[in-house]
C-alpha cells in the first residue's frame, strides 16, 4: 500500500468546497427506480442515463468523484468513450460501489447484513486496472422495536473494516458507508444513539483490521428521526445533533465525512449539509461533504423519463443539485437558491 498516495486521494475527494456524486446503484435498484416512471429496465436504458450524468455541462466544478457501479464501470458513451476515461478527463474521480448487497442476517429477523467479501481482493484490482481510485461498500442498520441488535452493528462494522482493509492494500480509498435508516418513527435521540453505537464499533473495527483512517472517506447518514416520527427538529437542531454525535466518534485523523441523502428531499438535504457548516466551520477536524445520489439524481431523473429530447433540461436539474450542494459545502446555501418561496 502506498499510504501517501492513497491519502492524496482521501484529501482530493472532499477538497475545496466539491464532493461526490454516487450514481452506483445495482442493476435492481436502478430497475425498481425506472419502472416508478415507466422508463425502460434495460441495459442501453441504464448506459444512457449514465451518459446524461457524466456529460453534464459543467459537473466537475462540483462533483471531485463519482461511485460507478460494475455494469457501469465497463459502460461507454456513444461516441466509444468509456465513462470512466470521459470522467477522468474532466478531473473527476472513478470509484466502484463493490459490496453485493445487504442480505438478511440469519438468527436476527429484520436486520441485514452486507456481503461482498468473498473475491473482493481480486474484484478490487480488476476495478483498480479499470480506473477506479476508491470504493464504496453500504452497511445498513434498521431502527425499531429492539433493533439494532448488538450482532447486527458488530457483523457489518467487521465486514466494512475488512473490505476497508483490502481496498487500502489495493490502493483504493475505502469509503466506509453505514446507514442507519430512516425508516421507522424512532426519535432524534434514539437516531443519536444508534449512530453513535455504530460509529463507535466501526472505528474499533477499522483499528483492529489496521485500517489508516487518514485515508478514507467516513459516509454517515444525519442524525435525524424516523420518517413517520412525529416530532421533526429544525435544521439548526438536526445540525447540531448530528456534528455532536461526529465528534463522539469520528478520529480528527479522518479526511473527510461525506453524507448519503437517505431518502430526504434535495433541498433538505442541501439546507442541513449548509447548517452544519456555516454553525459549526470553523470548529471542524474533518470537511464536511455530500456523497448523495437521490438527493442529486431524482429530479433529473424525473425530467429524464428516458426520451432523449429532455436530455438537456435534465441535466440543468443535475447541476442545480450539485451547485446547491457545493454551496452547502462553503456554508452558502440559501432557500432562495431553489426558485421557490419557503
Ligand atoms: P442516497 O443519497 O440516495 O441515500 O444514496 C447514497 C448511497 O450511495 C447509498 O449507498
Amino acid at each position: 500500500m502506498n499510504q501517501k498516495r492513497l491519502m492524496e486521494t482521501a484529501r482530493s475527494l472532499v477538497a475545496g468546497d466539491k464532493g461526490l456524486l454516487a450514481m452506483d446503484e445495482s442493476n435492481t435498484t436502478c430497475n425498481e427506480r425506472f419502472a416508478k416512471l415507466d422508463i425502460p429496465q434495460t441495459e442501453e436504458a441504464r448506459r444512457a442515463y449514465r451518459e446524461l450524468i457524466v456529460t453534464t455541462p459543467g459537473l466537475s466544478e462540483s462533483i471531485s468523484g463519482a461511485i460507478l457501479y460494475d455494469e457501469t464501470i465497463r459502460q461507454k458513451k456513444v461516441d466509444g468513450t468509456p465513462f470512466v476515461k470521459a470522467l477522468a478527463d474532466l478531473g473527476i474521480i472513478p470509484g466502484i460501489k463493490v459490496d453485493t448487497g445487504a442480505r438478511e442476517l440469519a438468527g436476527h429477523p429484520g436486520e441485514r447484513v452486507t456481503e461482498g467479501l468473498d473475491g473482493l481482493r481480486g474484484r478490487l484490482a480488476h476495478y483498480s486496472q479499470l480506473g477506479a481510485r476508491f470504493a464504496k461498500w453500504r452497511a445498513v442498520i434498521a431502527l425499531g422495536e429492539g433493533l439494532p441488535s448488538m450482532g447486527c452493528i458488530e457483523a457489518n462494522a467487521h465486514a466494512l473494516a475488512r473490505y476497508a482493509a483490502l481496498c487500502q492494500e489495493a490502493g483504493l480509498v475505502p469509503i466506509v458507508e453505514a446507514e442507519a435508516l430512516m425508516d421507522g418513527a424512532h426519535s432524534l435521540q434514539r437516531c443519536f444513539q444508534v449512530t453513535e453505537e455504530t460509529l463507535r464499533m466501526v472505528f474499533s473495527q477499522l483499528h483492529a483490521q489496521r485500517v489508516a483512517t487518514e485515508a478514507l472517506i467516513l459516509k454517515p447518514n444525519m442524525v435525524l428521526p424516523g420518517w413517520a416520527c412525529p416530532h421533526q427538529e429544525s435544521v439548526e437542531e438536526l445540525a447540531d445533533a448530528t456534528v455532536n454525535c461526529l465528534y463522539r466518534c469520528v478520529p480528527a485523523s479522518v479526511p473527510g465525512i461525506a453524507f448519503l441523502s437517505g431518502g430526504q428531499s434535495p433541498e433538505l438535504a442541501s439546507e442541513r449539509l449548509n447548517a452544519m457548516n456555516v454553525r459549526f466551520r470553523s470548529r471542524l477536524p474533518w470537511a464536511l461533504s455530500f456523497s448523495f445520489a437521490r438527493a442529486i439524481q431524482q429530479p433529473a431523473l424525473e425530467i429524464w423519463m428516458g426520451e432523449e429530447a429532455h436530455v438537456a433540461t435534465a441535466q440543468k436539474a443535475l447541476l442545480h443539485r450539485v451547485r446547491c450542494n457545493r454551496a452547502a459545502r462553503r456554508g452558502e446555501y440559501r432557500a432562495a437558491m431553489e426558485g421557490v418561496p419557503k
